[in-house]
């Protein structure tokens, strides 16, 4: 019975004919009343007690393999045959598994609408930058070794272009196009030539912010960052901000959001301080100004800057970076949002 199960499955296997006629003949040999799969039951019938639990399972498999077989040959010679205008409308469909948006893409969009609701607009400009919008610009001057906080991939054809290391380039390009009052947020993809890990990705997004007008001051830059976290984080939340470095903005701080240790799944997330770091801000500098035509003595603005990578990983307790690259569906498909 064993060599017969055997011999079947692989005559069954390689048995690829579309014809009708053929497929037919197949489905008798095998499947028809005198056939060789119901012969195959007889002979089970009359074995012993521990022999045919061994046979039992083999047995309806080939038999299941032999009918799905038949069908799909069969199916498919149908398809061949028939006309489009033949097809059976009636059948039920396939069912579809539907998309989910990128966690990135969530917190992304949502960062968007907060700041949208008070008045920010949308801008975007190109991922190849040249070196006056991405740098020079921004006071990065040439050979400044603040170049070196965003290490940088150059294009090998031009030099002066390279892959923009933060969105403050469509910012640039904003305040060269526009006349205060500009409100504006920058999403997109940056690029810093850095070493792969859980923390970091040479490639992720930044939502960066600009609002400049006359006697805007670091009151409203503190109040709208206050206003984002309390919408994004929740009503409860508590922010600081901690003076920093950013060679665009004077002063400059870096703004933490009260996370608290009872939250603390991973030490990584703050260090055991409560504090969360969220983004870079400032008060833009006078000469960031001047360089893109706006009278610094009569504007004053406001600039913000964070990666969304960094805070769907807090929002989702995901331990590493690279999960948000792979595309893995199991990954994907935990994340369900209407936004
Ligand atoms: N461009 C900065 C960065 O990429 C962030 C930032 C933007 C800081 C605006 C201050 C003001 O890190």
């Amino acid at each position: 019975m064993e060599d017969k199960i055997k011999d079947y499955l692989k005559e069954i296997n390689t048995f690829n004919e579309f014809d009708e006629k053929k497929v037919e003949a197949f489905r008798i040999k095998f499947l028809g009343r005198k056939g060789l799969i119901p012969a195959l039951f007889d002979e089970f019938r009359q074995l012993e007690g521990d022999k045919k639990r061994l046979f039992g399972k083999p047995l309806n498999d080939l038999k299941q393999l032999a009918s799905a077989k038949i069908e799909a040959l069969k199916g498919a010679s149908h398809a061949s045959q028939k006309e489009t205008n033949n097809l059976d409308l009636t059948r039920p469909a396939y069912s579809e598994l539907p998309g989910t948006r990128h966690p990135v893409n969530i917190v992304k969009n949502e960062i968007v609408n907060i700041f949208e609701r008070i008045g920010f607009n949308v801008s975007e400009g190109p991922e190849v930058e040249d070196d006056w919008h991405n740098f020079t610009a921004l006071n990065f001057p040439e050979e400044h070794p603040a170049r070196d906080m965003q290490d940088t991939f150059f294009v090998a054809r031009n030099p002066d272009w390279a892959l923009r290391t933060h969105t403050s380039s469509v910012q640039v390009r904003t305040m060269e196009k526009q006349k205060p009052p500009i409100r504006t947020i920058s999403p997109g993809r940056v690029f810093r030539n850095e070493a792969i890990s859980a923390r970091s990705h040479c490639i992720f997004h930044q939502v960066e912010g600009l609002y400049v007008d006359k006697d805007v001051s670091f009151a409203d830059l503190k109040q709208t960052l206050l206003y984002f976290a309390q919408e994004f984080f929740g009503p409860e939340t508590k922010i600081r901000l901690r003076p920093s470095y950013f060679p665009f903005t004077e002063p400059s701080a870096e703004m933490d959001v009260y996370w608290g240790l009872e939250n603390e799944v991973d030490y990584r997330m703050t260090k055991g301080t409560g504090w969360l770091e969220v983004l870079g801000c400032g008060m833009v500098d006078p000469s960031v100004l001047d360089n893109c035509g706006i009278d610094s003595k009569v504007y004053t603005g406001f600039a913000f800057g964070m990666g969304v990578e960094r805070i769907a990983m807090q929002r989702y307790q995901i331990s590493d970076i690279r999960y948000l690259f792979e595309n893995d569906q199991k990954f994907l498909q935990q994340f369900q949002s209407a936004l």
